[in-house]
């Protein structure tokens, strides 16, 4: 069950918290292009392993994200590891924070900690008492708060391009698409799809999201069957490793922001060989990082930054058809310009 990874990351950096006993680990996976920006997510795991497991497959995943989006900045990715069932009153919380803080200060900039699955900008404020190299604080201390709202609107460009790849048309109207997490992320997007005339259908494991979705006019699919619900476009919206080569799916586009949906990279095959169009999860879920970067490193505005995440509409046009004519999959194409990227950097003397 436990593939081995293959070790190419630069640095792994696990430890205890000296206040609250809780264990946080800080993957480091790539500085080649610049500082390695990458979530911090805070969750329960099964395992130590699961977890770094899970860092290591995520600043992966974050190198090939920022590289792709042509961002200076390299690939690293924190967790912060809960024992199943494991629940932080507000003083431990703050005290795991603290303890984190004071591992990523000793990494001395190499790693910028942004908010992910379990944190959000109140925490990346606790974080910003013991380092500097804390992104997306609350707009009342100067950040940029929340980057969900750009994820979502990455997201929203990407899927545009693909239908427009896919279906011949940009137009939403009537389009099915089944959103599946109902999260920060998949709330946005199902708004935005839904004023752009589509049929929206939501799905989340939490069993609470259902009377949210029926308020808000939405469809709803069973968790264990969002994914093979009848639509035009499955967005994943949640956690990764849902998406296998013989994962039931009706829809012939798949496109969203979790995080390593693939169980493995050779699923990308399998899918283009179903006649299923799926697009890079670190091509789609770019947003985030990208407006992040444009306003809190390059210091751009609002819209200059809003314009850069609608570029990622640019970036997965070029990857559908680069793949279409080589006869690839749009992963393999994504992973090659990631390797041209990465490898075309060469080091500054002096
Ligand atoms: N959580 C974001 C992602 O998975 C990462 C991020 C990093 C967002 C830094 C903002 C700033 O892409």
């Amino acid at each position: 069950m436990t593939e081995r990874l293959p070790w190419d990351h630069e640095r792994l950096a696990v430890r205890r918290g000296r206040r609250s006993g809780v264990t946080t680990m800080v993957a480091i996976h790539s500085t080649a292009l610049g500082p390695a920006a990458g979530g911090c997510r805070m969750r329960q795991y099964p395992s130590l392993d699961e977890a770094e497991r899970d860092v290591l497959r995520l600043s992966a995943a974050m190198s090939a994200k920022c590289a792709v989006a042509g961002l200076a900045i390299g690939g690293a990715k924190s967790v912060i590891v809960l024992e199943p069932g494991q629940r932080l009153t507000p003083a431990e919380r703050r005290a795991v924070l603290l303890d984190h803080a004071e591992l990523i200060e000793s990494l001395d900039g190499a790693y910028l900690a942004g908010p992910d699955v379990g944190t959000g900008p109140e925490d990346m404020l606790v974080l910003r008492e013991g380092t500097r190299h804390v992104f997306c604080l609350p707009e009342s201390a100067g950040g940029i708060g929340s980057s969900s709202g750009p994820t979502a609107d990455g997201v929203l460009a990407a899927l545009r391009a693909a239908v427009t790849a896919v279906f011949g048309s940009a137009d939403l109207a009537r389009r099915r698409v089944v959103v599946a997490g109902f999260g920060a992320v998949g709330r946005t997007l199902a708004l935005g799809l839904a004023e752009a005339g589509a049929d929206v259908i939501v799905s989340d494991v939490d069993p609470r999201a259902r009377e949210d979705a029926r308020w808000l006019g939405y469809g709803w699919a069973e968790p264990g069957e969002a994914l093979a619900h009848p639509a035009d476009v499955v967005v994943p919206a949640a956690v990764g490793g849902v998406l296998a080569a013989d994962t039931p799916l009706a829809a012939p586009l798949v496109v969203g922001p979790a995080n390593n949906q693939l169980v493995s990279d050779d699923v990308a095959d399998a899918l283009a060989a179903r006649g299923v169009t799926w697009v890079p999860d670190y091509v789609a879920s770019a947003g985030g990082v990208v407006y992040t970067v444009a306003r809190e490193v390059e210091g751009l505005d609002h819209s200059a930054a809003a314009a850069r995440v609608a570029g990622i509409g640019d970036v997965v046009s070029r990857l559908l058809s680069d793949s279409a004519e080589h006869g690839t999959t749009p992963l393999a194409e994504a992973a090659a310009l990631t390797r041209r990227r990465i490898s075309g950097v060469r080091p500054t003397a002096g």
